[in-house]
């Protein structure tokens, strides 16, 4: 059943690039996404004029990437809230908004509960949900299927990336309906999701120095993660899977949030785990590593090929294949999530169930 892998966690991790594909595949029809298979009413997201995303845990950091992606190719404000919290919120919500649920189980309490509240509100709802005839997805008004295929390790990995594949075409087919994105430019965008499958390939070569890094993270007690942008979200992502899995205490951080604060946390030896794969903000986010490396903080880099990352600033670079900015997450969050394996690996744990964790959390 774990096809010679030791554990469903990195089964899992490798079964993202046919993942995507088969999410993705279904969506998409002469090369433009498609709904018409999933039985949505031709121009439908263009009614919308605000989005609110719920979810919990890993669902809920794909909608925070999804929160991006959206709102710069499409322009229309999209909100995402931990389920738990916008339940109990009283939230503000208009006719106009549409309410996205991401749950790989389906059956999630406070999500399913955040999913009622917005029917009450006769709101559109629609799910992003991997497991078939679930709650969630018979509940909602439209159900978006992801088909990772039954993801079995507690931590989530192949079910995140799915999920924001299909943000990713939501955002694209939102940008062209808003008149924001030409046909040919969705194409393109269509093309690269397609390639994200490649990219996450490409991640996977990395296994092995990963693992030789991870051995030098395995003995920490805290952990920084760094990002801006795309690549806060992924620190965040980063962060929950590092602490589910092997336990060591991590926190994500938006690099420059650093300064208020945190930054007193980082001495001697701390490492730091700092995602630079948008190049735009490289610039910013090198400053904000050099403060930690000033402090002795261990830093590791995760960039793309050609950025010149001088040695002074990283103990550890590990160089992802050149992409586009926008898609630099599908690579990345392979990064993070190998890294949480191979930590949690030397340290003993129990990968495939972490203590105290279930599957999936059907109590409040
Ligand atoms: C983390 C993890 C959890 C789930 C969360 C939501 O690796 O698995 O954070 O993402 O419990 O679960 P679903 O997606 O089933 O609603």
């Amino acid at each position: 059943q774990k096809d010679g892998y030791e554990h469903f966690m990195l089964k899992e991790i490798h079964e993202q690039p046919d993942a995507l594909r088969h999410t993705i595949s279904p969506r998409v029809k002469n090369g433009l996404p498609d709904w018409s298979g999933d039985g949505l009413p031709k121009d439908f997201f263009s009614r919308f004029e605000r989005i609110q995303i719920v979810a919990c845990g890993t669902a809920m950091h794909a909608g925070m990437i999804g929160k991006t992606i959206i709102e710069k190719l499409a322009r229309i404000p999209v909100e995402v809230d931990i389920a738990s919290e916008f339940r109990y919120r009283d939230p503000i919500l208009t006719g106009n908004t549409l309410v996205i649920i991401v749950s790989q189980s389906g059956e999630t309490a406070d999500s399913l509960a955040a999913l009622r509240l917005a029917k009450q509100m006769e709101l559109s709802t629609l799910a992003i949900v991997n497991v078939a005839g679930s709650s969630i997805a018979r509940e909602a008004e439209h159900v978006l299927y992801t088909f990772a295929g039954p993801e079995i390790s507690v931590a989530s990995t192949k079910a995140y990336s799915v999920q924001i594949s299909l943000l990713y075409l939501i955002a694209f087919t939102l940008g062209q309906e808003k008149g924001l994105l030409s046909e040919e430019q969705v194409r393109v965008l269509t093309r690269q999701l397609f390639a994200s499958a490649e990219a996450v390939r490409g991640a996977l070569r990395l296994q092995e120095r990963i693992e030789m890094s991870a051995k030098s993270l395995a003995g920490a007690e805290h952990l920084f993660f760094l990002g801006r942008g795309l690549d806060y979200a992924l620190a965040c992502e980063g962060s929950l899977k590092l602490k589910e899995v092997s336990y060591v205490h991590c926190e994500a951080y938006a690099a420059g949030e650093l300064k208020h604060g945190t930054i007193s946390l980082i001495t001697e030896g701390v490492p730091v785990i700092a995602l630079c794969t948008q190049t735009a903000l490289l610039p910013k986010m090198l400053s904000n590593i050099k403060e930690t490396t000033a402090r002795g903080a261990k830093v590791f880099v995760i960039a793309k090929q050609g950025e010149t990352i001088s040695q002074d600033v990283a103990d550890t670079v590990l160089l992802l294949d050149d992409f586009d900015d926008l898609f630099m997450p599908f690579p990345a969050v392979t990064v993070l999530q190998l890294i949480a394996y191979f930590t949690a690996r030397q340290r003993g744990c129990d990968i495939d169930k972490p203590r105290n964790l279930a599957k999936s959390v059907t109590v409040e």
